[in-house]
C-alpha cells in the first residue's frame, strides 16, 4: 500500500497544485510499451470518415456539409500578453462538448456494428442510408446505456436517439438537472442517483449485463471511447500548422486537458504523443476536490479515490467530479503524462466570467480549468512553450443556468 502521507500536503488539502509527474517516459518508449499506437487512431479516423455523410444528414444545423466534427483553434493573449491557444471544443458540433469525440463515436461504432450484422450495410455503401426508415427500424429494437456526469450522456443520448436507438443513461448527483431535462427531451430515460460518478457507472452496467439487446457504454474502460478521443489530435496537427506553428522539443506545445475519469484528455494526450512525440507537454487539469489522475499516477494503485486521502470530490466542475480515475486510461498514458494541475472552484468561476467578458467564450466551469492551470504554469513552470487550452464544453449551456454562473 502507498504510504499516503507522502503525498504532497496541498493535495491533501485541496489547494492548486502543479505535479510533476516522475513517471513521465520519452514518448516513444511510452507508446511502445503501451501496446497501443497509431493504427488505432487511423481506424478511428477511418470510421470517422465513413459516417461523415449520415452525420450531415442527421445535424444538417450544426455539422457542415462535410460532415466533420470539429472545432476551431482560436487564438487569444495570456495574462502576461503572450500568446494562447484555445482548442475550442466548447463549441463542438452536435454536443458542444469533447465528449461527442468519444460518445458520438462510440455509439457509431455499435450502429455500424449492428447494420453490418443485419445485412443492411455493406462495404462501400454510403452511411446516410443508416438515416433511413429500415435501419431507424433496426436500431429501435436495440438501447444503449451509459453512466455520466452529465456530458457522456447527453453526447451518447443525442447521436444515439437521432438514430433510433433506446438509450438509458444512468446520472450521478452532481448532473445538473438542466442537463437531465435535455436528455428526456430527447426520449432518453434518464436515471438519477443519489450517489457518485462511479456508482452510476456501476448501475448502468448492471442493467446493460441484463438485456441481451443493451450495449453498455464503459466510460471508465472503453478503448472505443479512448480512441475516438485520439483523433482530435490529427484535428488540431494542420490547424496548428495553419498557425505557422511547428513544436519542437525546444518549444514544445503544452496542452492544458481538463480531467474527469481520464478517458477524454488521455486519449488526446496520447493521440498528440503519437503525433508530436516530446515535442508537446501533455498537462491534466483537475479541480481541487476531485484529482483522481494525479492520485492514480503519484500512487499506482487503481483501487484508490480521493475519499481516501480525505477530499469530498464535491466541485462546481460537475464534469470533472470523479472519485477513482480510469484504470485503463491511466495504465496507457500513465508514462506519456508530463504534469497534473488541481484549480480551486472559486478560480474556475472567475475564469468562466472572464473569458464571457473578454472573449465571449461561453464555457462550463469544467472548461475553464485549462486557463486557470497556464496561469499558475506561468509562474511555477515558466518556458518556452507553445500554450494550448483544450475548452471542452459549455456553448450549450441555456442563459438561465449560464447567466447565474457569472454572479457566482
Ligand atoms: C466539460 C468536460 N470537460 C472534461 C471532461 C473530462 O473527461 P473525462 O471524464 O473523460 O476525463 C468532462 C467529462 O465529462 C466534461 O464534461
Amino acid at each position: 500500500m502507498f504510504p499516503l502521507d507522502t503525498l504532497p500536503a496541498a493535495l491533501r488539502q485541496a489547494q492548486p497544485l502543479l505535479w510533476h509527474n516522475p513517471g513521465l517516459r520519452p514518448a516513444a518508449a511510452a507508446l511502445t510499451a503501451s501496446g497501443h499506437g497509431r493504427a488505432e487512431i487511423e481506424a478511428a479516423i477511418a470510421r470517422w470518415q465513413r459516417f461523415a455523410p449520415l452525420l450531415a444528414r442527421l445535424f444538417p444545423d450544426s455539422v457542415a456539409a462535410d460532415g466533420r466534427i470539429d472545432s476551431p483553434l482560436l487564438s487569444q493573449s495570456d495574462e502576461h500578453g503572450k500568446p494562447l491557444w484555445v482548442k475550442a471544443d466548447h463549441a463542438l458540433p452536435i454536443t458542444a462538448c469533447i465528449k461527442a469525440r468519444g460518445g458520438v463515436y462510440e455509439v457509431l461504432c455499435h450502429a455500424e456494428e449492428l447494420a453490418l450484422a443485419a445485412g443492411l450495410l455493406h462495404a462501400g455503401d454510403n452511411y446516410a442510408l443508416l438515416a433511413d426508415a429500415p435501419a431507424h427500424a433496426l436500431f429501435a429494437q436495440h438501447r444503449i446505456l451509459v453512466g455520466s456526469t452529465g456530458n457522456l450522456g447527453y453526447s451518447v443520448g443525442v447521436m444515439a436517439r437521432a438514430l433510433g436507438l433506446g438509450v438509458e443513461v444512468h446520472m450521478s448527483h452532481d448532473a445538473k438537472e438542466w442537463k437531465k431535462q435535455r436528455l428526456r427531451a430527447l426520449g432518453a430515460t434518464v436515471v438519477e442517483h443519489a450517489g457518485d460518478y462511479a456508482l452510476a457507472v456501476a448501475a448502468a452496467r448492471n442493467n446493460a449485463a441484463a438485456d441481451a439487446r443493451a450495449y453498455f457504454i464503459d466510460d471508465e474502460s472503453s478503448l472505443l471511447l479512448f480512441f475516438g478521443y485520439a483523433a482530435a489530435a490529427w484535428d488540431l496537427a494542420p490547424q496548428l500548422a495553419a498557425a505557422g506553428l511547428r513544436p519542437t522539443p525546444e518549444q514544445p506545445l503544452r496542452v492544458y486537458l481538463p480531467c474527469g475519469v481520464g478517458g477524454a484528455p488521455g486519449g488526446v494526450a496520447f493521440g498528440l504523443k503519437c503525433l508530436f512525440g516530446d515535442a508537446v507537454q501533455c498537462v491534466l487539469v483537475e479541480p481541487v476536490a476531485s484529482p483522481c489522475f494525479l492520485l492514480r499516477l503519484a500512487t499506482g494503485d487503481d483501487a484508490l479515490s480521493v475519499y481516501d486521502i480525505g477530499l469530498d470530490n464535491r466541485t462546481v466542475a460537475d464534469g470533472l467530479a470523479v472519485p477513482r480515475a480510469s484504470a485503463t486510461v491511466a495504465g496507457i498514458v500513465g508514462p506519456l503524462i508530463d504534469a497534473v494541475i488541481t484549480v480551486s472552484d472559486a478560480s474556475l468561476l472567475a475564469e468562466v466570467r472572464q473569458q464571457w467578458q473578454q472573449h465571449g467564450l461561453r464555457l462550463e466551469p469544467s472548461a475553464a480549468a485549462g486557463f486557470v492551470a497556464h496561469q499558475l504554469a506561468s509562474e511555477q513552470w515558466p518556458g518556452d512553450i507553445i500554450p494550448v487550452v483544450w475548452t471542452t464544453g459549455g456553448n450549450g449551456l441555456p442563459d438561465e443556468v449560464f447567466l447565474p454562473l457569472l454572479a457566482e
